[in-house]
């Protein structure tokens, strides 16, 4: 099977990756940056190491702190008003997935002048970007180590995946030492997104034999660590343990894909603006019941990385056992249910089905899933949800 392989030219991994940034500007041969950024993230005083190295190295930095989270069509245009005006020869992104997201985007909008909907889909993006430092500061998205970017458009409503090599950083830093901060529920969203990427990459129809050993790494990490990091989120150990579960992940499904959880979350997210590691969280479990049947060695597998199923021998009680599993693993880290966090009637909630039905299959996603579902199947599979 012949299969490509893309990531950043460099990443570095571990404590301390965050002191190589000026050295990596100063590497793309660039003397103007943009930071980009948001408005918390600027209160907490965690960019005074990064703007101190540059300025030590004579770099220029400007400063995008306007990223708000699930990155819309609009803020994409502010950052980019911001980009010209101070015409920064590169983009470094100091945040979470919604800040990656923007900053990629907002580095290619430079370069092609479309609207953003011209690029949602795979490989839409005309001309190359500004160079791009990754710095993430959550173990989720694992957008520093992807070729995609989730943007919403406001007139449509619709989270659209933008999906080019275009989009990959060239350098990600990858230091844990960031995410310490970060409070219990935001580690429970971003951790469980980062699984559903290691399950997602490993059942997909694309998976690989480059992807699938990044895949298990993945989900055997977050497995082990996640709740640690839930329940002490100081613990070093653990943290580091998912900005590597995190960054394997990316790499994992960005070469590989995600499938129906991701497919199905994205809508959840545009209409509810449910966060989009809850949006995953929710679904994750009654999603990997309907797909057991097109991959149930894999799903024992995962089981078996999870530690779900020592009794369990057949694919089939793996399965099962993965799933309650997963169900466990949810009310462990406070996940609520999708009734609990869709604040709307079930009746209001139902009136959405065919549209979100119809954008989780535009997006692509669902027809990489084990078992590829009809519209009817998605709609019930938000009834059963619910
Ligand atoms: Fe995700």
């Amino acid at each position: 099977m012949l299969v490509s392989f893309d990531t950043p030219s460099t990443l570095w991994v571990g404590a301390g990756a965050r002191f190589r940034l000026a050295e990596e500007v100063q590497r793309l041969g660039v003397g103007r940056i943009l930071l980009v950024t948001d408005q918390h993230l600027l209160s907490t005083g965690i960019l005074d190491d990064f703007q101190a190295q540059c300025q030590s190295e004579h770099i220029e930095v400007n400063i995008f702190p306007q990223v708000q989270p699930d990155p819309t069509d609009e803020n994409v245009a502010a950052g980019l008003k911001h980009l010209r005006e101070c015409a920064a020869e590169a983009l470094v992104a100091i945040g979470g997935g919604s800040v990656m997201d923007a900053a990629k985007i907002i580095g290619i909008a430079v370069n092609n002048p479309e609207s953003l909907s011209a690029f949602q889909g795979y490989h839409k993006i005309p001309k190359s970007g500004l160079p791009l430092i990754a710095v993430p500061t959550t173990a989720g998205t694992g957008s520093e180590t992807t070729k995609a970017a989730v943007i919403t458009d406001t007139t449509r409503q619709v989270k659209m995946m933008i999906f080019d090599r275009k989009l990959l950083p060239r350098v990600s830093l990858v230091d844990y030492e960031l995410s310490l901060s970060m409070p219990p529920q935001l580690t429970a969203h971003v951790g469980i997104d980062t699984l559903a990427h290691g399950i997602e990459a490993f059942v997909s129809r694309k998976a690989s034999r480059m992807t699938d050993p990044l895949a298990l790494s993945c989900i055997q990490l977050t497995a082990r660590y996640l709740p640690m990091a839930y329940q002490e989120p100081e613990n070093r150990e653990a943290r580091e343990a998912m900005a590597l579960a995190a960054c394997q992940g990316g790499m994992a499904f960005t070469n590989s894909s995600v499938c129906l959880v991701h497919g199905m979350s994205r809508p959840l997210g545009a209409i509810f603006h449910l966060p989009h590691g809850l949006s995953n969280a929710v679904l994750l479990p009654s999603v990997t019941r309907f797909s057991l049947r097109g991959a149930p060695a894999r799903y024992k597998q995962i089981a078996r990385e999870m530690d779900f199923s020592r009794d369990r021998t057949s694919d089939e009680s793996a399965g099962e056992a993965l799933q309650e599993g997963l169900k466990a693993l949810n009310a462990q880290l406070g996940i609520p249910t999708l009734r609990e966090c869709v604040r709307v009637s079930q009746s209001e909630f139902e009136s959405y089905l065919d549209k979100m039905a119809e954008d989780a299959l535009a997006s692509g996603s669902p027809q990489n899933n084990p078992v590829v579902p009809s519209a009817n199947e998605i709609r019930d599979l938000y009834r059963s949800a619910w």
